[in-house]
């Protein structure tokens, strides 16, 4: 698979803004799946600052930890400072995944109904927290995440005590049934990973590898 090396941190957010943005200009009653983490951070900055009209969007997050909602690390809370609060979208049509998580994915129709889906990758090549080992048909569930991951998010939380152990994840089955699936990945650590998972075995090892799978799929990079 092609993979994107853009310039520099600035392009890469630019870049998968101008995606969405012409995502939601052609299509204004698009279902976006959105991602969280440190990747995305610029890219949400450059769509606020775009003053675009999320009126009639419909955003579902990819993943959330299993925890206080109201805590700033909080995916939720996450979301309202980087982008909701910052555009005109109805908090009616921004949804997370919860439990029970059928009824969340009878909401996103399955995914069979995500127009575009933007996507980060772990250093252990999970995409949302499906993490190595997780079945190519899983649908979202709650899931432990691995050592690896805790150790990677615990800068966001202080210490790795206080860094969630568990989350409700969109499943790799759900996010494949999007429409079209963007991933952003920053940093010479996720080079290597990324390589494996877009040009190495399509295995449930490196969940980002069932990407290949997927006829329509854009990688942009940036070290
Ligand atoms: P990051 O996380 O953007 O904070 O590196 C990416 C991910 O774990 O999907």
């Amino acid at each position: 698979m092609e993979i994107n090396v853009l310039k520099n941190y600035e392009e890469l957010s630019s870049t998968v803004a101008d995606i969405v943005e012409q995502q939601l200009k052609e299509h204004p009653l698009s279902k976006l799946v959105l991602p969280t983490g440190s990747t995305p951070l610029g890219m949400y900055k450059e769509l606020v600052s775009r003053e675009l009209d999320w009126s009639h969007v419909i955003t579902f997050n990819l993943d959330v930890y299993l925890m206080n909602i109201d805590h700033p690390e909080s995916y939720q809370s996450y979301m309202r400072k980087n982008l909701f609060d910052k555009t005109n979208i109805y908090p009616d049509h921004s949804h997370f995944p919860f439990r029970p998580t059928s009824v969340f994915e009878d909401k996103m129709d399955g995914s069979m109904g995500i127009d575009l889906c933007i996507l980060g990758i772990g250093s252990n090549g999970h995409i949302a927290f499906n993490e190595p080992g997780s079945s190519f048909l899983s649908r979202t569930r709650v899931v432990d995440l691995s050592e690896q991951t805790i150790q990677d998010n615990s800068r966001f939380f202080g210490s790795v005590d206080d860094t969630p152990k568990q989350a409700i994840t969109m499943g790799l089955g759900t996010i494949m049934e999007s429409k079209k699936i963007v991933l952003m990945a920053n940093g010479v650590n996720k080079l290597n990973i990324l390589n494996v998972a877009m040009n190495g075995e399509v295995t449930e090892s490196v969940p980002a590898s069932i990407l290949q799978n997927h006829d329509n799929v854009e990688v942009y990079y940036c070290d």
